[in-house]
């Protein structure tokens, strides 16, 4: 346990590990992936893992053992460990916002310690999962009743950001284990055809509302909060005693879901010292638990916790999240790859990208070290994907031949839960033959062997050779799990939030705070105004001048055109 700071470091790329991958990097970056399996047959035996129910194996990257010594040293040059220990310890590692990073306590067995500020906050944790329990059961089993009397059919999840993305990515992706006959919906969007569409699916009288905001004050939440009571009482004889059966609340402003007017029995609370995109454990899982009872939700738990275990107990040199963030940065800062794609091959992991979005992007999306200065390397890659194999139909052409090359973590399952096998091994297949494709490339003899074969003519070879040539040595990683299960899932979500964390430690930035969202919502509110002001007043430079005149004269005239 660290009780005091640990001491700044100076610059990542004058640190000496930094400076010897550096050199290193001139030899490898001419290296072929080809090459690196042709030299060692065991490569694969070397480079893959397993932690916690997932496999890994990221020999398919352009490195070797001696890459991977120096990225561990430096590791333990930007000291890593320690600061993973101070995050576990509570220590205010989120440093702008001088808070304490605690989303794994979340998910610590009852009666395992969490200290913050010398109080033991497992006990509150468990509080809050009791409560869930009880309530989920409660909706589960038709206990819970609405003002007349009807079982609850519908949940309604109105949140943004942290306080969506992860229930929509694990009601997918849980699917399988979900009520019989309960539905799911999710709110996010401030755009009225979001919640304006939703409400036209429900009926007022069994559905019951859950709304999700950390801060309670996220315009897009309380817009969409708001007009949702408004249409229930409409429905309700504008009888506000109603809204009690029908209208949940979680979040860590107690104050705000008062002035709400939600009843503070059906308040669950989270604590400031969870950040939104890590959240998904906390009373945010409120409709995953609804969805898949509280015994699997446990288990969501459980598997994340396996997770920390291996991330805090294991060596550098075979620590999953460790390993995933070290070649990550490689890729990043030493081969110069700007994005990342995620190809989940399993149809129900679809939202996972846009999940891994948030957690990623607006954890290290970051240009200023902790120190304040401005840093002198590329920080986090841009983070998108696409369920396999629509990927492969769309934009896959890009990432096998275009100018650019593009890292995947392909993720995909072993045993499926339908009963169509020869699915199962075509999409497998496809799976591990793109990451062979990536790899390999086909060079210009094996295309002109196989053109020949073909019984093409030379002059015609020599015409579209060079179109058909892929040049591989395109890196991936491949994660492995056994089954998709609330036990895989949670540890998979939890090695992408510590891939995440140690990424902001090597690069030394604040994975923990998110600046970068506010100035866009501080313009909106005044253009908000202008556009509903009669009035037109010029304010803003010729181009945003010009949107706003043309909007306020639509809206103004209230045509549609
Ligand atoms: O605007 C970004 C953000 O603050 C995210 O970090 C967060 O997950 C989301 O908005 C929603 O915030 P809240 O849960 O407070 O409504």
């Amino acid at each position: 346990m660290h009780s005091s700071p640990l001491p700044s470091l100076p610059s990542l790329t004058t640190s000496a590990a930094f400076l010897a991958l550096q050199d290193h990097c001139t030899e490898a970056k001419n290296w072929h992936l080809r090459d690196l399996f042709a030299s060692a047959p065991t490569r694969f035996e070397t480079m893959s893992m397993q932690a916690a129910g997932l496999f890994l194996d990221y020999s398919k990257n352009r490195l070797n053992q001696k890459t991977l010594q120096l990225l561990c040293n430096l590791a333990r040059e930007r000291q890593v460990e320690a600061k993973r220990d101070a995050m576990f310890a509570g220590e205010k590692i989120n440093l702008t916002e001088h808070r304490a990073v605690l989303h794994t306590a979340l998910r610590a067995p009852r009666n395992q310690a969490f200290v913050l500020d010398g109080q033991d906050i497992n006990h509150d944790v468990h509080a809050v999962l009791d409560q869930i329990k009880a309530f989920s059961e409660k909706v589960r089993s038709g206990a819970w009743r609405g003002y007349s009397g009807k079982a609850i059919t519908d949940i309604v999840n109105i949140g943004i950001g942290g306080s969506d993305l992860g229930p929509k990515m694990a009601h997918s992706a849980l699917r399988e284990f979900a009520h019989p006959n309960l539905n799911f919906h999710f709110v996010s969007n401030i755009d009225g055809h979001d919640v304006d569409a939703t409400l036209a699916k429900v009926d007022p009288e069994s559905t019951l509302f859950i709304i999700a905001s950390k801060t309670f004050t996220t315009q897009d939440t309380m817009l969409n909060a708001h007009s949702t009571r408004n249409w229930f009482l409409r429905h309700a004889d504008g009888d506000t005693s109603k809204l009690a059966q029908h209208f949940v609340a979680i979040s860590s402003n107690q104050a705000e879901i008062q002035r709400f007017g939600i009843d503070p029995k059906n308040m669950f609370v989270f604590w400031d010292w969870v950040g939104g995109r890590y959240s998904v454990w906390s009373a945010i899982g409120l409709s995953i638990a609804i969805m898949i009872g509280f015994e699997a939700f446990s288990a969501f738990l459980a598997g994340a916790h396996a997770m920390d275990v291996h991330f805090q107990t294991a060596p550098l040199e075979s620590n999953m999240p460790i390993l995933l963030a070290l070649i990550g940065l490689w890729n990043r800062n030493f081969l110069g790859y700007a994005s990342l794609f995620v190809a989940p091959y399993h149809q129900d992991l679809r939202r996972l990208p846009a999940y891994l979005q948030q957690l990623e992007m607006e954890s290290n999306g970051k240009s200023v070290a902790n120190d304040g200065r401005q840093v002198n390397y590329p920080t986090c890659p841009i983070l998108w994907g696409e369920a396999g194999s629509n990927n492969q139909h769309a934009y896959f052409q890009l990432l096998h031949q275009g100018g650019d090359i593009i890292p995947v973590d392909f993720i995909a399952v072993l045993k499926p839960s339908h009963h169509l096998p020869q699915h199962h091994t075509a999409l497998l297949a496809n799976c591990f033959a793109q990451s062979e494709a990536f790899m390999r490339g086909k060079n210009a003899q094996e295309v002109h062997d196989e053109l020949q074969q073909q019984g093409v003519s030379e002059q015609e070879i020599s015409k579209f050779l060079p179109h058909k040539i892929f040049a591989g040595n395109r890196p991936s990683n491949t994660l492995l799990m056994d089954a998709l299960t609330p036990i895989t899932l949670g540890a998979l979500l939890a090695l992408y939030e510590h891939k995440t964390m140690v990424q902001g430690v090597l690069w030394g930035i604040n994975s923990f705070d998110q600046y970068g969202v506010e100035l866009g919502k501080q313009l909106a509110k005044n253009i908000q105004m202008e556009l509903e002001a009669q009035a037109h007043t010029e304010r803003h430079d010729s181009s945003t001048n010009g949107l706003i005149a043309r909007a306020k004269a639509s809206l103004h005239t209230n045509t549609i055109k």
